[in-house]
């Protein structure tokens, strides 16, 4: 019989009257049972949490932070153990997995380091008029209170521990809510807090569909902050659910590579498909699109080509580079839009394959603005390259989408690179190199459809906090 997980609730692991199973997406083996919580559930898990709060707020920045320094300890320790389920819970190749739990501890340990050096200002208020000048202001940051984190599947460890160590250190805390297909694994991440000695109620999960129990979780009274990454239809539901609470979404992309006439096209090539092809075109941060000037479009896909069908295809204990997708809505989605660039008349340079949720990397020249890959975000391996007449063409497209989450340019001359970057209407510009989210202390936002608020460790604790002033006159 396969495992029972059950949820961390109030420092106590607990079951549901529900239950949900979980299958291995590549095999289809069972990795085990959830529970489903019912709202009951979640009202004791938000009562508990919110109970919590008060003596976890009292604790000093350096008493917090040993809890997460503990915690990252322990992940470093079981990267190995955890990157294995995690592997199998989400197809995701067995190394990239485990690198995905050691870049968490990383994160906690520099959360922790972050908080401690979290200082307030003291202002004059002196430059309005001579009554002003007399007046001081004592400003600093305060938690919110409750924080639910809610993740999705592709990074169900990591964009958990990058939304719960920034809340903790600045003395909130968190209900996580796991992606079902990940829910093991972010369950496997609460153990890890139970061992480092977290106090009961200040860390705490809720499992359960999010079609079941989203709106619910969402709109509950006792949540102060929504933290959520993930699609953008379900991101923009829970904008409308939060009111006046502060939320963070993190949500889909059609990141660009704009690769330009003097690039470098071998530096070009290597980036685009890394970007494009890592954990199957599953990253919202993935290369979702090239738009290459015509005259150097040939060769830059003929490169392309040449890597694409060096990628090795099979299954994530194995580290191949393309493995199944995530379910088969997944994989059906990502056929529409390919069997809709074939009828439209794009070119296929790679064979098209699709066995079960497996599909084969498919590299499409020629793709022209009227089909649907060159605007939808497919979540799968499969590449459209878009011919330009000219730098202000690539521009053009790439602002006509409604996502703004990254782009790449591609180039050697700097000046037009900045320029470009300038114009582009998206939260960060790589230049020469692939989009990605990383650095984590570095600033992470999408711009139109792909979020809204700031992550990155500085700016997701800044963002998880807010401003208290204290005014008082001088003689
Ligand atoms: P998703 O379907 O939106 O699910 C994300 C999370 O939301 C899951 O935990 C899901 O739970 C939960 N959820 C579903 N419906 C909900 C509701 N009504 N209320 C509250 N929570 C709800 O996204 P996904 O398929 O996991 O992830 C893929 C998408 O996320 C892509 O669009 C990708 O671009 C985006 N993404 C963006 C970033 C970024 O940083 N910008 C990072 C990663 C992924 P269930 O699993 O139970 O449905
Ligand atoms: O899927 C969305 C993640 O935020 C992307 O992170 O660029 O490090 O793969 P990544």
């Amino acid at each position: 019989m396969s495992k029972q997980y059950k949820n961390l609730v109030n420092g106590e692991w607990r079951l549901s009257d529900n239950d949900i199973k979980i299958y291995a997406p590549a095999t289809g083996e069972e990795l085990g049972t959830i529970p489903a919580m019912s709202q009951e559930d979640v009202d004791y898990v938000y009562e508990s949490a919110r109970a919590a709060q008060p003596a976890w707020r009292a604790l000093s920045y350096v008493e917090r932070a040993s809890y997460l320094h503990k915690v990252a300890d322990i992940l470093e320790r079981d990267a190995e153990k955890i990157g294995k389920v995690l592997s199998k819970e989400i197809a995701k190749g067995y190394k990239a997995a485990v690198s995905e739990v050691t870049r968490t501890a990383a994160i906690i340990r520099y959360a922790a380091e972050e908080g401690v050096r979290l200082q307030g200002e003291v202002l004059e208020g002196g430059s309005f008029d001579a009554a002003s000048k007399k007046k001081i202001a004592i400003v600093r940051r305060e938690p919110l209170g409750l924080v639910l984190a809610i993740s999705p599947f592709n990074y169900p460890v990591n964009l958990a521990g990058s939304k719960i160590a920034p809340a903790l250190i600045a003395g909130n805390v968190v209900a996580l809510k796991p992606p079902t297909q990940g829910s093991i694994s972010g369950l496997l991440l609460a153990e890890v807090f139970v061992e480092a000695g977290i106090p009961a109620g200040v860390f705490s999960t809720i499992t359960g569909r999010g079609s079941v129990i989203g709106d619910y979780i969402v709109e509950h009274e006792a949540v102060n902050f929504i933290n959520f990454t993930g699609s953008t239809k379900v991101g923009e539901r829970i904008g409308k659910m939060a009111g006046m609470r502060p939320i963070m979404l993190e949500l889909g992309g059609k990141d660009s590579a704009i690769v330009l006439k003097d690039a470098d096209l071998e530096v070009a090539a290597k980036n685009i498909v890394d970007g494009a092809f890592g954990y199957s075109g599953q990253r919202c941060t993935a290369v979702k699109r090239v738009l290459v000037q015509e005259e150097v479009a040939d060769e830059l896909v003929e490169i392309i080509r040449e890597k694409v069908l060096k990628l090795t295809i099979g299954n994530p204990e194995d580290n191949a580079d393309i493995t199944p997708l995530i379910d088969t809505g997944a994989a059906d989605f990502v056929e529409g839009l390919v069997n809709d660039a074939v009828e439209k008349g794009a070119e296929a340079k790679t064979d098209i394959v699709r066995e079960g949720n497996l599909i084969c990397p498919i590299l499409f020249d020629k793709v022209t603005s009227d089909m649907k890959l060159a605007w939808e975000e497919p979540f799968g391996p499969v590449l459209p390259i878009i011919r330009v007449k000219s730098v202000e063409e690539a521009i053009e497209i790439s602002n006509k989408s409604q996502y703004g989450l990254q782009a790449s340019i591609f180039t050697n001359d700097f000046p037009l690179a900045f320029s470009i970057a300038e114009q582009l209407e998206v939260g960060t510009v790589h230049i020469n190199n692939k989009t990605q989210r990383g650095t984590d202390n570095f600033p992470f936002l999408g711009a139109k459809k792909s979020g809204a608020g700031t992550q990155g460790v500085k700016y997701s604790i800044e963002a998880m906090t807010t401003i208290k002033s204290v005014v008082f006159d001088i003689k």
